[in-house]
């Protein structure tokens, strides 16, 4: 029989990278032939992806043209994707049809769900998709409503500028949604109208003729949340937490590899030393994630908060992390004075999972990547949310609300920051502990042996098998 071949095809952010990646790596060891499809800008930013054929020799990496000029900006804006579409055709057409000697013929597809392209492509070539959610389901439903809001005309376009206004109605996040937890352009008065985003709406959640959406997380995690999202879909396979669950079923070094290989920066391994000379649970973690920005004075009122709290801090600063004015990336010179006096230690990039897991560490501050709150469930660590933009709003809802795990920061001043870090590693510290337990514990057994994320993995590939060409 001819091997079962699969296109992995994620969004080129390293925060959908890492899970799909994580997903192929499953697919390979089930023996499928998985071609891992990023772009060529991608590609360079991460020149060892394909250094993990040798550990992984099911998988391959492929890469094709986003149709911008090389020095183009790959900023995130509307239609950021648009140009991709015929070189994915033409990727299809002529290598992984079967002509290509190298490869037996494609199955099926997995994409990630922000590249519409792929679902038209994938229809006019008559090729078997499945779509790829890398964040929440919370933010999925809140999108997957949009349309319908802006027909009911109550809520869509914002009738004014409070953007904390609740939004009800919505099956499966009431109490939750608020009008900041959608994109900008809810506020667009004649959004209806707008061809642009009316586009836009319809060719992301255009689903119908996808075979079933992939997604990271689990029941307990989104519990209201995930019968609301799976009436939208033919299928719904619940993997999450996927980076835990490649961690079980293959040897952790490698999959440990996969996390620094899919990283667009190298990770400062000094921060673990560093970490060995701090006491249990003392050390507060902060990261923003890969895409998140913050101006100089924002930065300043972390790094004062953080130094106010008396609490040591392991701070991730990405070069790309500060705009100034003049738009250049700065780290302001009171952050080179940080050291052994203030108790923190600076990195550009660190190695999350094993800081996440280290003993020190006893709480996040985190953006609200949905990567970073998993893995944060994982290792046990009660986290506070400051979130930047798409899901990591919502997720903080998620996170301080519906699932206690951590504490929200209500403003984002010195002051506000050093009393919530206290507060967190202080007087909250043992509820929140506590609570993250609880979802730990359910996360641990989603992906153990019977569990529901390592099934639903199972029936996914028994689905791809059964694919009839
Ligand atoms: C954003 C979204 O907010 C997220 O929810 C969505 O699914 C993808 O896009 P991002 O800013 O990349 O994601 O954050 P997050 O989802 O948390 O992913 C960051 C990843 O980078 C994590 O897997 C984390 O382990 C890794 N990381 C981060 C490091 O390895 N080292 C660091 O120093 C910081």
């Amino acid at each position: 029989m001819e091997q079962i071949h699969v296109v992995l095809h994620p969004a080129p952010l390293q925060g959908h990278i890492k899970p799909m990646l994580c997903l192929a790596q499953l697919l390979s060891k089930a023996g499928f032939h998985a071609t891992f499809l990023v772009t060529h800008h991608t590609f360079k930013l991460l020149p060892d992806l394909t250094a993990l054929s040798a550990n992984f020799p099911n998988l391959h990496f492929q890469s094709i043209s986003d149709g911008l000029p090389e020095d183009h900006s790959r900023a995130l804006e509307f239609g950021s994707f648009s140009k991709i579409k015929p070189y994915f055709k033409h990727f299809l057409l002529n290598y992984s049809l079967g002509d290509n000697s190298m490869s037996p013929p494609l199955t099926c597809i997995i994409t990630d769900q922000y590249l519409p392209y792929t679902l038209d492509t994938a229809k006019e070539l008559g090729i078997p998709i499945f779509s790829f959610v890398s964040h929440s389901a919370c933010y999925l439903l809140a999108y997957l409503n949009i349309s319908k809001l802006i027909e009911q005309g109550d809520h869509i376009p914002f009738p004014d500028d409070n953007m904390n206004q609740e939004i009800n109605g919505v099956a499966g996040l009431e109490g939750l949604l608020r009008r900041k937890h959608l994109p900008s352009y809810c506020a667009l008065k004649d959004i209806a109208q707008n061809p642009q985003i009316q586009s836009h709406l319809k060719d992301i959640f255009d689903l119908k003729g996808c075979c079933g959406l992939i997604i990271n997380t689990f029941d307990e995690l989104e519990i209201t949340i995930l019968p609301q999202v799976a009436t939208h879909f033919q299928k719904v396979y619940k993997v999450g937490p996927l980076h835990a669950l490649s961690n079980s079923k293959i040897n952790q070094n490698l999959s440990h590899l996969v996390a620094s290989h899919a990283s667009r920066w190298q990770a400062d391994q000094s921060c673990i030393a560093w970490l060995d000379s701090q006491p249990l649970r003392s050390v507060l973690y902060v990261s923003f994630g890969s895409h998140a920005k913050a101006s100089v004075s924002q930065i300043l009122e972390f790094w004062h908060g953080l130094v106010n709290s008396g609490k040591p801090f392991l701070w991730v600063l990405r070069p790309d992390v500060i705009i100034g004015e003049d738009g250049k990336h700065v780290i302001p010179k009171e952050l080179h004075q940080v050291g052994a006096k203030e108790n923190g230690f600076l990195v550009d990039w660190a190695p999350q999972e094993h800081v996440l897991a280290h003993h020190a560490i006893g709480g996040f501050l985190t953006h609200c990547g949905w990567n970073s709150i998993l893995e944060s469930i994982v290792a046990k660590i009660p986290l506070i949310c400051w979130s930047y933009d798409w899901d990591q709003m919502i997720n903080a809802e998620l996170v301080s609300k519906v699932l206690e795990i951590g504490l929200q920061l209500d403003a984002c001043d010195r002051l506000t920051i050093q009393r919530t870090v206290q507060t967190m590693m202080g007087s909250k510290r043992e509820e929140l502990q506590n609570s993250i337990e609880r979802i730990s514990e359910c996360a641990q057994h989603v992906i153990g042996n019977g569990g529901s994320s390592n099934q639903n993995l199972e029936t996914l590939v028994e689905d791809i098998k059964n694919i009839k060409l």
